[in-house]
């Protein structure tokens, strides 16, 4: 089989992290006939330098054409200067809208290694693995109206609005329910039906589509703010949660924060099927930025950008046993006591990125 994937390195310690992936690409093609062909585009201040847009139309063309794309990070103090519309954010936001991206995956797993050094105590991590669906294209981010108006009598008034569609709700709700099939079949969905609308009608439509078509899968609902507190107090009772774009924005970064660094968290981002091939359009990428304090200088963690791309070989190319081993290695390099110095703790052993992307390649 050939698989068509389109690596976006961008900026700062995006092309760092990337290189790691491309080892591991290298190896699977020469080891086990992987089929990968890889295609390279440029996105962020890469891009702009390049050609003045943050993505070119080509590039654009490429992502839409992939099977998968895996997107490093973008932006950097160089660029702070340059026009809205190209900054170098627009190009992800330009990936996530043309490839029609509703659906973020956000796992919180604990590596047994980095338990110890979690802000929690360690019984409340350990073993820990969620996963976050949030829904990304609708909400309060994107409804209409949205303004800030003038009253006239020195005062403004700044508007939001939350809008959700039974077919939003429906489908990432259905992505929630057939991951949880993949995992341990529970699905906890959150929102706050006791004081919004919207809340009230995400609740109806999860609960329908449950009883539709997912009945098997055990379902619960619980207020977004009290999940918050869940989270923190007892993260291990969760298998898969989903939640709208702004409860999914916060509790997200929550739950990144029960294991540890920005560096070893990964994410994935799911369109809707294909209808000929079933396939859905995807984006992995790490969820840190540019890290531009340290680009250039060796020392970036890949874990997050190595633990996308074994997100997309599960969900882009259903090679869950590869995925199995490549975050099974993740683990165990971390279990020899490797850390790169965003993780450094007393007794490990401090490793640069191409050391890091190397012993996980090695395992
Ligand atoms: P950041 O995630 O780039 O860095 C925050 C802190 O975490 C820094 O101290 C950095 O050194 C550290 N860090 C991040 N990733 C790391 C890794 N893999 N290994 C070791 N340390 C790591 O966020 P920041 O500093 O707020 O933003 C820097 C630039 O990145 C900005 O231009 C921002 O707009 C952009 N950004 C891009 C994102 C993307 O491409 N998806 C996401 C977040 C920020
Ligand atoms: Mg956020």
């Amino acid at each position: 089989a050939t698989r068509k994937l389109l690596l976006l390195p961008g900026d700062g310690i995006g092309p760092e992290a990337m290189a790691e992936v491309k080892k591991l690409i290298g190896m699977m093609n020469a080891d086990f006939n992987a089929g990968f062909e890889t295609e390279e585009g440029l996105v962020g201040g890469s891009a702009y330098d390049a050609h003045g847009q943050s993505i070119s139309d080509a590039d654009m063309a490429k992502a839409l054409a992939a099977d998968a794309t895996l997107f490093g990070a973008v932006g950097g103090p160089k660029w702070d200067g340059v026009p809205y519309e190209v900054r170098p954010e627009a190009g992800l936001l330009r990936l996530r809208k043309e490839m029609e991206l509703f659906a973020n995956l956000r796992p919180a797993i604990c590596y047994p290694a980095l338990a110890a050094s979690s802000s929690l105590k360690p019984d409340v991590v350990e073993g820990l693995d969620i996963l976050i669906v949030r829904e990304l294209t609708g909400g309060v981010y994107f409804g209409e109206p949205k303004e800030i108006i003038d009253l006239g009598n020195g005062q403004k008034r700044g508007i939001d609005t939350q809008v959700y569609d039974t077919f939003e709700i429906e489908r990432i709700s259905g992505v929630a329910f057939e991951l949880a099939r993949t995992r341990s079949n529970k699905v906890c969905s959150m929102e706050k039906h006791n004081v919004m609308k919207s809340g009230v009608l995400w609740k109806e439509v999860v609960a329908q589509t449950h009883k539709a078509k997912y009945s098997d899968v055990e379902l619960t609902h619980m207020l977004a703010d009290a999940g918050g507190m869940q989270l923190v107090r007892w993260p291990k009772q969760f298998d898969v949660i989903v939640t709208d774009n702004l409860f999914g924005d916060m509790l997200s970064d929550v739950a990144a924060m029960l294991t540890g660094s920005l560096g070893m968290l990964p994410s994935a981002s799911l369109g809707a099927p294909d209808a000929k091939t079933g396939t859905r359009r995807a984006l992995y990428e790490p969820v840190h930025g540019s890290a531009p304090d340290i680009s250039g200088k060796g020392i970036a963690n890949p874990i997050a950008m190595i633990a996308s791309f074994a997100m997309c070989l599960r969900y882009s190319f259903n090679m869950v046993e590869e995925a199995d081993r490549l975050e099974k290695a993740i683990a165990a390099v971390l279990d020899d006591g490797l850390r790169t110095r965003d993780i450094m703790s007393d007794g490990a052993t401090e490793v640069g990125t191409g050391a890091m992307g190397d012993a996980v390649l090695a395992k």
